[in-house]
């Protein structure tokens, strides 16, 4: 078969999926990247939720929608492995490439499964900041809660850029301005680079210092409610912090004072 042939071959669609295009790919570092593509009629998805990805010839992976229900392309948030059998190849699209897309989002970040409260902690590190990118561009979430703290922890400072710019774009945006009115607060840090915030976020809930640096009441379980999505170690050692401050772990069918997922890596 040569090239051509390759190239003017109809894309087979699996099962449960669509094949959806690239319209937007943007590199941050060798590690991280964003990508938007089309969004299928009638797609819906909570904030928070994640839905299967996949190229023609490759794995398919759970990644979070990073973009706000009300947006009409969908966006995402990815890691670059090395020799990743998906991200090997995700990380070379450009616009007007296939990307296959599943059916059927779900997840655990919702605020659907939490119960009432008026802070809303979000602690992400590295890409487990997709799903609060949806969450904070979402009115709902300030008819919710009275003030929402992102926390975003990357080891390098160009990492940190996908939460600034989200928090920018929010704060921009003429209807989202309106909504958030002042109530979103961005917390990053870098863990191995200076920074004018440094360390990792367990150690900075441990200390006090987030709570000081925003000048904000220490974790109160009565009021206050957090999303943890990370990797596996944050997502215990965050989620042993909260539990030793009283919170207790929802569910969609349960709410309770925090909910927590695994940013999904191959
Ligand atoms: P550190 O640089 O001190 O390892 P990774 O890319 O390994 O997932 O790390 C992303 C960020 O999460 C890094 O800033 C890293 O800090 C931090 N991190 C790694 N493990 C934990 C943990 N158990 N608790 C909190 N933060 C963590």
């Amino acid at each position: 078969m040569t090239a051509t042939d390759v190239a003017s071959s109809p894309v087979e669609v699996p099962k449960n999926l669509t094949a959806e295009t690239v319209t937007a790919v943007e590199h941050y570092t060798d590690a991280l990247f964003r990508f938007r593509m089309t969004r299928p009629p009638g797609f819906r998805f909570r904030s928070g939720e994640f839905v299967m990805i996949g190229l023609p010839g490759t794995p398919r992976r759970a990644y979070s929608i990073a973009s706000p229900s009300w947006d009409e392309e969908l966006e995402f948030f990815s890691i670059k492995v090395p020799g990743g059998p998906l991200t090997e190849h995700l990380q070379k699209i450009v616009p007007g490439d296939t990307v296959f897309l599943g059916k059927k989002p779900t997840g655990t970040l919702v605020s659907d499964a939490l119960l009432p409260g008026k802070r809303l902690f979000l602690f992400a590190t590295g890409t487990g900041a997709a799903p609060f990118a949806s969450v904070v561009r979402d009115p709902e979430t300030y008819d919710k809660f009275e003030r929402v703290i992102f926390t975003e922890t990357c080891r390098t400072v160009p990492e940190l850029r996908y939460a600034q710019d989200v928090l920018a774009d929010t704060e921009a945006n003429a209807l989202m301005h309106e909504f958030v009115d002042g109530r979103l607060t961005l917390f990053d840090s870098a863990t191995r680079e200076p920074y004018p915030r440094t360390g990792r976020i367990t150690d900075l809930i441990r200390t006090g210092t987030l709570f000081e640096t925003l000048d904000i009441a220490p974790l109160d379980p009565a009021t206050d409610r957090a999303m943890i999505c990370g990797s596996m170690a944050m997502l215990r050692e965050t989620q042993a912090l909260l539990e030793e401050r009283g919170f207790t772990e929802g569910a969609n069918n349960k709410p309770g004072s925090y909910v927590v997922e695994r940013a999904f890596v191959d």
